[in-house]
């Protein structure tokens, strides 16, 4: 591998409260969720993912995003983006009456996926976020478009790139300013991120692309390796490794971010996040919600000194 075109610097988007929570039976109290995030700002972290405004039958995990989010905006002034979902204008105007700053819209390259989560085609989600982007643009928000089912769908199984390309380019012409392509449940390879990307870079700046690994079967830090080898700086993240989708079933949690972090680390790639720290938020979480952790490093720092060695680069 030719590592001098690796990136020196990466941005996590830390979604455990949101995409690491959204899934979980059991409702995690507000007040638990609200120190969680402020842990993971703690722990170092620029963006955290806090909450979705969506139909809160559809998601009960998410159904207290107005009361959370004014408990952690005060962490705005540390400089941090606190960014929220929103599905609809109905999500948008709770966001603007919140005072959110972020928000990311979400699409998919698949319409069976797109049908069951959002209860509307691909074409369709773009005539309910076309109003959504202009109407948060308009009122200064930064908004992110999130693609997926971006390398395999759970019911339409393989995914063409080209269509990824062309939902991509809509998003971006939308005026989303970053797209975060989702391996929704864990399916993509070295290889199929490579071609994907090829095929996407070829149109869009890699500065507004960010990759988004459910790690389901095991793949998202060589999927994470490829993407950084192809000069991709963002990536998605789940404190612990939480997560799934209550619309993809047997979708597992995202990439731990300690994995994450490590990986990073042993490659001398600076993410601006502490592992003790963030691990110590992680297994507060875990925890609380009775739940053993998926990540390697984290199981590894449960069970031996934290002055493990972390080889770095020479
Ligand atoms: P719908 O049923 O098509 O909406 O839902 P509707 O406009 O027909 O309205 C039906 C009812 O829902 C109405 O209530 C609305 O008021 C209400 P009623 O009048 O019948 O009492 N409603 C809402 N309530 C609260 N907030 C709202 C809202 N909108 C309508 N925003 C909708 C469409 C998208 C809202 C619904 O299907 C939904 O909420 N789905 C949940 C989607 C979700 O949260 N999925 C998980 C996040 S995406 C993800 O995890 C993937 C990602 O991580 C990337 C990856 O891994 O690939 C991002
Ligand atoms: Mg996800």
């Amino acid at each position: 591998m030719d590592w001098s075109k690796f990136p020196k610097k990466i941005r996590i988007v830390e979604v455990g409260p949101r995409d690491g929570l959204q899934n979980e039976k059991q409702v995690t109290k507000t007040s638990d969720k609200a120190t969680f995030i402020k842990e993971l700002v703690e722990a170092g972290h620029q963006t955290v993912e806090v909450s979705s405004f969506v139909r809160p039958d559809r998601v009960p995990q998410m159904a207290d995003a107005k009361e959370l989010y004014p408990m952690v905006e005060d962490l705005l002034k540390t400089g941090v983006d606190l960014p929220c979902l929103v599905p609809n204008l109905k999500g948008l105007e709770t966001a603007k009456e919140l005072g959110v700053k972020e928000v990311a819209v979400f699409t998919a390259a698949s319409d069976t996926f797109n049908q069951k989560n959002i209860n509307a085609t691909i074409s369709k989600s773009f005539e309910r976020i076309e109003p959504v982007v202009k109407e948060a643009l308009a009122s200064g928000m930064k908004v992110r478009g999130y693609l997926s089912t971006a390398f395999g769908c759970p019911y339409e199984g393989k995914i063409d790139p080209a269509r990824v390309k062309e939902v991509a380019l809509r998003l971006e012409e939308l005026g989303c300013y970053e797209i975060s392509l989702g391996d929704t449940v864990g399916t993509g390879s070295p290889r199929s991120v490579q071609e994907t990307l090829d095929l996407i870079l070829s149109d869009i700046d890699v500065k507004k692309i960010a990759l988004h690994f459910h790690d389901t079967r095991g793949t998202a830090l060589t999927n994470i390796l490829t993407g950084l080898s192809m000069g991709v700086t963002v990536f998605d993240s789940s404190a612990g490794g939480l997560g799934g989708c209550p619309y993809a079933k047997g979708a597992t949690g995202n990439v731990a971010t300690e994995d994450l972090v490590y990986l990073c680390q042993t490659l001398g790639i600076e993410t601006g996040v502490d592992l003790k720290k963030l691990s110590e938020a992680s297994l507060k979480i875990l925890t609380l919600l009775g739940k053993d952790t998926t990540s390697k490093f984290l199981r590894a720092y449960k069970n031996a000194d934290f002055n493990l060695f972390i080889p770095t680069p020479s």
